[in-house]
């Protein structure tokens, strides 16, 4: 299939296609058994992500299930930080563990053009886009990377599953030093994005899913600057290049973030109306999301209601369905089979 005609990449062009082309965030993980498979193979996670082999095959296994209409590159916000030499374990229910961040020192140790470290995420993308046009011809590459205020929070805390009370604090108590981190950064996630982009990334998402934790004037400053200056820089770099920008959990702000950032399209987080943001947002900027994921858990008439009020919000918008947040592991994997048939009928 021409590249352009893929679903996803019309709509992200702002085209209103019907039914809606979908996929979901973290469909490739623990819910599905074959996933688990090949992690009991490999029990250290950033071996995962920096197997190419296996990692293009993880990312393919929702797809030949389901028929979703991306590929998401299968690796982890947490791979920039890495690439840039910072200490970065996974740990059994505990999720990310890293040295933190806190002096100026550690700051100007990161070596921006570090980010060629990661290769292998790259080697990934390249594989994935060989794989695709023979094995699911309609489906589109979405390459990744954290937003600079999300990666900064877990850079400077060390760790999530809590506020990011340190990360949040620098922010406001030193900003010079909170600024130079993200400055290095936005240089990072540049290069990070374009050369997935090069190695055959179709489109580009930035998950920031912490951008809920700043008050207005930090989101400005924190999310919307750096994503706008992204953004910029990707166009020169990778014009033909969409990118769907993720402020999670941001409220009304994300109208804001729709106008100023450039972005082709905005995901939707689980509490944002649908409805409202079809109208708040501008009718340029294509709109994605925003299923509980909840509710793909309890899946049946529960489910349903949900996704047809999601539905019938945006019929005639450019729009992809998704979550509002990632698949979590006690997903019924048939509850996604239900869901992907009545997406079909649209
Ligand atoms: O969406 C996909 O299928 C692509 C892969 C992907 C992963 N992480 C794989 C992963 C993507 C896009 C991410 C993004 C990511 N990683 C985000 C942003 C999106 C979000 O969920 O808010 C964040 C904040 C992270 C950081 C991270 N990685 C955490 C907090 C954890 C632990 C939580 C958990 O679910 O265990 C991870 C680990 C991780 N990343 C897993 C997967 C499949 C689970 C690891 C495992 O298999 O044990």
């Amino acid at each position: 299939m021409d590249a352009r005609s893929k679903p996803l990449l019309r709509a992200l062009s702002g085209e209103p296609v019907w039914p809606p082309p979908f996929w979901l965030m973290r469909q490739a993980g623990r819910y599905l058994p074959e996933y688990r498979r090949v992690r009991a193979e490999v029990p250290d996670f950033v071996a995962l992500c920096t197997d190419p082999a296996r990692a293009a095959e993880v990312t393919l296994q929702p797809l030949r299930r389901y028929g979703m209409d991306a590929a998401i590159l299968f690796s982890d916000i947490l791979m920039v930080p890495w690439a840039l030499k910072r200490d970065l374990r996974f740990a059994e229910g505990e999720g990310p563990l890293l040295a933190p961040l806190r002096t100026m020192a550690e700051v100007e140790a990161l070596d921006v053009g570090g980010v060629a470290a990661a290769a292998p995420v790259f080697e990934t993308v390249a594989r994935l886009a060989e794989a695709l046009p023979r094995e699911h011809p309609g489906a589109a590459l979405i390459g990744f990377a954290g937003g600079c205020w999300t990666v900064a929070c877990y850079m400077v805390e060390g760790r999530g599953g809590g506020e990011f009370a340190a990360a949040r604090r620098m922010a406001h108590a030193e900003p010079g030093l909170f600024a130079a981190l993200m400055e290095r950064l936005e240089q990072a996630t540049i290069r990070y994005l374009a050369a997935q982009a090069k190695a055959g990334a179709e489109a580009l998402m930035i998950f920031d899913s912490w951008a809920g934790l700043l008050s207005p004037q930090g989101f400005r400053r924190w999310v919307i600057g750096p994503t706008a200056r992204i953004r910029a820089a990707l166009k020169e770099l990778v014009p033909e290049v969409p990118v769907i920008g993720f402020p999670r959990l941001s409220g009304p702000l994300i109208a804001e973030y729709a106008r100023e950032t450039g972005v082709e399209a905005v995901a939707m987080d689980t509490g944002l109306d649908p409805a409202w943001a079809r109208d708040a947002v501008p009718p340029w900027v294509a709109l994605q999301g925003n299923l509980d994921p909840m509710a793909l858990v309890a899946g049946g008439e529960g489910m349903m209601r949900e996704v047809e009020a999601i539905l019938g919000a945006l019929r005639g918008r450019p729009f992809v369905f998704n979550l509002g947040h990632g698949v979590v592991p006690p997903t019924p994997p048939e509850h996604v089979a239900a869901l992907a048939a009545r997406l079909r009928q649209g």
